[in-house]
């Protein structure tokens, strides 16, 4: 459930009317609701209320806005993070370093320096080479990284191929049937306390089923570690829920995937990190546009709006599916393209999609944008960063400026040597 509801015609993001919005800030705009965040992070948290010991890690790189991670912070949750960048937002937002678990295959020098200088409280390291040298830096520096091993344990997640993590021939963690002997290196070195194991399999998941598999693996594993005579005090079980993009779509309950977990982990004696990500934020947010102009196809017409490509990536990217609907519907439909002003044909949100009728210059929305959304844009096309605003109740603020390409020129040179 969502907080983005026409009343009285016109589409509302929680008290606020979109209209509003787009004549405050221009379009197009990302717009994010705190009660549906605030829902949302509830929701996962209450699901797993049967796991004694949790730390849930909002992933950043779904939504990395300053607002959306404070919202989340007061939450009481803590951030999954993929490189210092984010790790500076997370503690920019308040949270605390020792919640804070840094993940991701090609972690630098320096950002293991830095998140080691921060006090995080978890590395998932992704191979032995990076163990190595994470041990290296921490000893240099007289400290000790906590870390658990991420484990590839060759599950398909059935999602789509692009945002599938867990197969075998995926650059992710190590491989299941030699976790142990990696563990066993990276445990003996100093400056790491190798507490755990780490899985994520993938986004956008519409099945617990291979999520339960990839568990269990886990859990087998945790029984040889310390068998080995390992001590297991942490497990990380990644993100992946997926959400609703059509109204048709039936995802798993958060409460069937809490269920399900702490059936599986229930005699780990361990604690458990969760690291959901678009769970949390995906239907939190729309990116508001408005029709530049509809113009004359061969078979149905091209609606062509402010947003674009660079500005909301995913169909472009992945074909992935987004609601698009009138802020202020009239009530008759259309069969449309929905399109950019990028000059690619990539440049497609949907092609004859049935949707609200519209027309030169209403607004629309693409719904379910809030994770994988302005954080994936670029500047292409000499376009700028959208605006994005956050909505609480009858009042909004705008939480990231547009930056138009004109800034974005300023940064650039041409060297004397060229004049
Ligand atoms: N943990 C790790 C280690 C991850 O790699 C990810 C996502 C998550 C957690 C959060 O997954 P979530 O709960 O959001 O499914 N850009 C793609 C999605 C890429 C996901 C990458 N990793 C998209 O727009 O669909």
């Amino acid at each position: 459930m969502d907080h983005f509801e026409i009343r009285n015609g016109v589409m509302h993001a929680e008290d606020v009317a979109l209209p509003d919005i787009a004549d405050a800030v221009g379009t197009p705009v990302y717009v994010y609701s705190r009660a549906t965040l605030e829902r949302h992070a509830r929701v996962f948290r209450d699901a797993l209320s049967d796991v004694p010991e949790k730390l849930i890690a909002f992933a950043v790189k779904s939504n990395p806005n300053l607002a959306v991670l404070k919202v989340l912070q007061q939450q009481g949750y803590g951030a999954d993070v993929v490189s210092v960048g984010e790790m500076r937002r997370a503690l920019a937002a308040g949270i605390a370093p020792e919640k804070i678990v840094f993940s991701g295959v090609g972690k630098t020098g320096i950002e293991m320096k830095a998140a080691l200088e921060a006090g995080i409280g978890q590395f998932n390291i992704e191979s032995e080479e990076e163990g190595l040298e994470l041990a290296e830096i921490a000893e240099a520096m007289g400290r000790t990284a906590h870390c658990a091993l991420r484990i590839n344990p060759d599950v398909d997640a059935g999602t789509h191929d692009k945002i599938s993590t867990g197969k075998a021939d995926n650059k992710f963690g190590v491989p299941i049937d030699e976790a142990g002997q990696i563990f066993g290196k990276l445990a003996g070195q100093p400056g790491v306390n190798l507490r755990g194991v780490a899985v994520h399999i993938g986004s956008q998941l519409g099945d617990l089923a291979p999520l339960e598999r990839a568990f269990e693996k886990l859990g087998a594993l945790v029984v040889a570690l310390r068998g080995a005579g390992h001590t297991i005090t942490h497990v990380d079980l990644g993100g992946g829920l997926g959400v609703p993009y059509r109204k048709e779509d039936v995802m798993p309950p958060p409460a069937d995937y809490g269920a399900m977990v702490a059936r599986v982990t229930k005699d780990w004696g361990v604690a458990l990190i969760f690291e959901p990500g678009r769970v949390i934020a995906g239907n939190a947010g729309v990116l508001l546009t408005r029709v530049v102009r509809v113009k004359r196809g061969i078979n149905d017409p091209f609606v062509i709006v402010d947003a674009a490509m660079n500005d909301l990536a995913r169909p472009a990217l992945y074909g992935a599916y987004h609601d698009f609907a009138a802020v202020e519907p009239n009530g008759a439909d259309m069969t449309a393209n929905i399109v950019g002003p990028i000059c690619e044909t990539g440049d497609t949100f949907a092609m004859g999609r049935t949707c609200d009728q519209l027309k030169t210059g209403d607004l629309a929305v693409f719904r379910t944008a809030g994770a994988y959304g302005a954080t994936m844009a670029s500047s292409y096309n000499s376009r700028g960063f959208v605006a994005e605003v956050l909505v609480d109740g009858d009042r909004h603020a705008v939480v990231a400026d547009r930056i138009d390409a004109g800034e974005i020129m300023d940064a650039e040179r041409v060297p004397d040597w060229l004049v």
